[in-house]
Formats: C-alpha cells, sequence, structure tokens
C-alpha cells in the first residue's frame, strides 16, 4: 500500500474512515442509552479530541452541554511523562455527570492526572469516552468507559492525531512505516 509523508516520516493507511465511523456511532449509542434521562457535560480534552469530539457530539441525543480544556504532554513520537496542568475549565463541575472526550490513551499518565485533578470539583461521576487506545502501553488502572477502538503499539496520526502538529486533518488513521 502507498505510504504518505507526514513531515518528514512515512505513514501507511490503518484504519479507514468508514471503520472509525462505525465507532463512533456504537459508543454514542451506549451513551445516549446510559445518559437518557441525565444532563452530562462532556469535556473535551484539546487538541487531539477536535474531530472526535465533533462526530460523537453530533450522534449524542441527550441533553448536554459541551466544553473544551487543555492538558498537553506530548511532543515528537514519545512520550515525555512530563505533565502540565488542565487549563481552560470554565464550568462549575460540582455535582455534574462528566463525560471526558479523548483522542488516545497510551501510557494513561495524561489522563490519570486530568481525572485526580478533576476529583477536587466534586463532579457526581466521571467517564471517559476514547476514540483509541494502545493496552500495551497502558501503565495505569482506569476503566476507559466508552472506546472505539484499541490499537497495538505503534505511532498513528489522522482524526485529531498528530505528530508533531501535522495530520490532524487526515480523514482515515495512518501508522508509522519504514517507507
Ligand atoms: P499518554 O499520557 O501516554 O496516555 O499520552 C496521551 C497523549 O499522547 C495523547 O493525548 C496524544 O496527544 C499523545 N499520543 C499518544 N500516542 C500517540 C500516537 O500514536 N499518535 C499521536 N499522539 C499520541
Ligand atoms: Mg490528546
Amino acid at each position: 500500500m502507498e505510504s504518505i509523508l507526514v513531515k518528514d516520516k512515512y505513514f501507511k493507511k490503518f484504519i479507514d474512515a468508514k471503520a472509525i465511523d462505525a465507532g463512533v456511532r456504537r459508543i454514542a449509542e451506549e451513551i445516549n442509552n446510559d445518559y437518557k434521562d441525565k444532563n452530562p457535560l462532556f469535556l473535551c480534552v484539546l487538541n487531539g479530541s477536535f474531530i472526535f469530539a465533533a462526530d460523537l457530539l453530533r450522534k449524542i441525543t441527550c441533553q448536554c452541554q459541551v466544553s473544551f480544556v487543555k492538558y498537553a504532554s506530548y511532543s515528537g513520537i514519545s512520550s515525555k511523562g512530563e505533565i502540565k496542568t488542565m487549563i481552560g475549565l470554565n464550568e462549575d463541575l460540582n455535582g455534574r455527570d462528566i463525560i471526558l472526550v479523548e483522542d488516545i490513551i497510551d501510557t494513561g499518565l495524561t489522563m490519570d492526572h486530568l481525572l485526580t485533578e478533576l476529583k477536587t470539583y466534586h463532579p457526581a461521576s466521571v467517564r471517559i469516552a476514547c476514540f483509541c487506545f494502545k493496552p500495551v502501553a497502558f501503565k495505569k488502572s482506569f476503566k476507559i468507559d466508552y472506546l472505539a477502538m484499541e490499537i497495538p503499539n505503534d505511532f498513528v496520526v489522522g482524526y485529531g492525531l498528530d505528530y508533531d502538529g501535522y495530520g490532524r486533518n487526515l480523514p482515515h488513521i495512518y501508522k508509522i512505516t519504514e517507507h
């Protein structure tokens, strides 16, 4: 299969837009079912989740609010393990049912810190909706409540996921390749 160049690395197509949509549709149905009579606040983690969040939220039928937070910890193709704090939170989370929307969980360090920080705002509940998950890289133990895809421990781009800021706009997901 033909590879594409993103910045200075080659990637090959891995998950087609149709399969992506099917995964998003499935978890939207699960959320619609679980939150039918509730009023959740979706907290989308920028930048990576912007496309997943836009697709997911348009399939949500329960009453809900949507907000965005930012929490960057990644540069290049390997996690630096350095964790920054959450910014951009304007809502009162006290007593709210929160659904965190994230593009990918790799080691889980970022999400683990975010969960710890969120607890200090006393939400009624916190669940996680994540597009893709690398079980082999995972170092934590929290539950991912709504997951579209499990993927191998390869670096991927597209559908919001980036390599040094590039590749987020790609409609399919691509994984890194030799050439
Ligand atoms: P974690 O803290 O190791 O779980 O990493 C989470 C963050 O690392 C994600 O929100 C992404 O920004 C980034 N990340 C991890 N794996 C990938 C990947 O394969 N492609 C692009 N970004 C990734
Ligand atoms: Mg992210």
